[in-house]
C-alpha cells in the first residue's frame, strides 16, 4: 500500500508540536541552530532526550560533529524565531541574537526560551529520511513559575498559543 505523502503531512500535521530551536557551538565558536518540532522526552534513568533530524540537513550535519546540543523551547511570544531557525535562506539566524552558552556544553541558550536542555550526542539511529537523535542531559533549567511561562505550538503549518 502506498502512502500519499501530501496526505502524511496533512494527517500528521493534526498532531500539534511544542516548538524547539535545537543549537550547537561549532568548534571556531559559530552558532548553528534549527527548529525542531519532533523533540520528545526519551528515558528518565538514565535521563535522555530526542529528536528527529532530516538525514541530510547542513545544520543537523554541523551540529552532530560538535557532538552535543542544546534544546531551547520557545515560549508564546517567539513565533518569529521559529520561522527564523526553520529557513535555510537565513544564512546567520543568530545576528542580532543575544544568546549565552549553556554551562556545560556551550551550545546558544536563546534568550527568553521557556526551557533549556543541555545534552551530549549519546545515539544516532537511521530512521527512514531522517535519523532519532538520543542526547544525554547533562545540564536543564525553565522559567521561574511566577513568570507564567506560555509555550509556542504548532499545528496545522501555523504557531499559536496554548490556553488551558
Ligand atoms: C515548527 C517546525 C518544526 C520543525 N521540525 C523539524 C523536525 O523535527 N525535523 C526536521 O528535520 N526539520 C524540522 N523543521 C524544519 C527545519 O527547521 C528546517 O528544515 C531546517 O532549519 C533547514 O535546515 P537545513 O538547511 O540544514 O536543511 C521544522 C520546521 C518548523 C517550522
Amino acid at each position: 500500500m502506498t502512502i500519499d505523502s501530501a496526505l502524511f503531512r496533512q494527517v500528521l500535521g493534526h498532531f500539534p508540536t511544542g516548538v524547539t530551536v535545537v543549537t550547537a557551538t561549532e568548534a571556531d565558536g559559530h552558532p548553528v541552530g534549527f527548529t525542531i518540532g519532533s523533540f520528545t522526552s526519551v528515558s528518565l534513568d538514565p535521563p535522555l532526550v530526542g529528536f528527529l533530524p532530516m538525514s541530510d540537513s547542513a545544520r543537523w550535519k554541523a551540529i552532530e560533529a560538535t557532538g552535543s546540543f542544546c534544546v531551547n523551547v520557545l515560549g508564546c511570544l517567539q513565533g518569529d524565531l521559529c520561522w527564523q531557525f526553520a529557513k535555510s535562506s537565513v544564512v546567520e539566524p543568530f545576528d542580532g541574537i543575544d544568546w549565552r552558552p549553556s554551562p556545560i556544553t556551550g551550545s546558544p541558550i536563546l534568550p527568553d526560551a521557556i526551557a533549556w536542555i543541555d545534552c551530549a550526542i549519546e545515539q544516532v539511529v537511521e530512521a527512514g529520511d531522517h535519523q532519532f537523535v538520543m542526547g544525554r542531559v547533562l545540564e536543564m533549567e525553565h522559567a521561574h513559575p511566577d513568570l507564567d511561562p506560555v509555550p509556542l505550538l504548532f499545528y496545522r503549518g501555523k504557531v499559536g498559543r496554548f490556553e488551558a
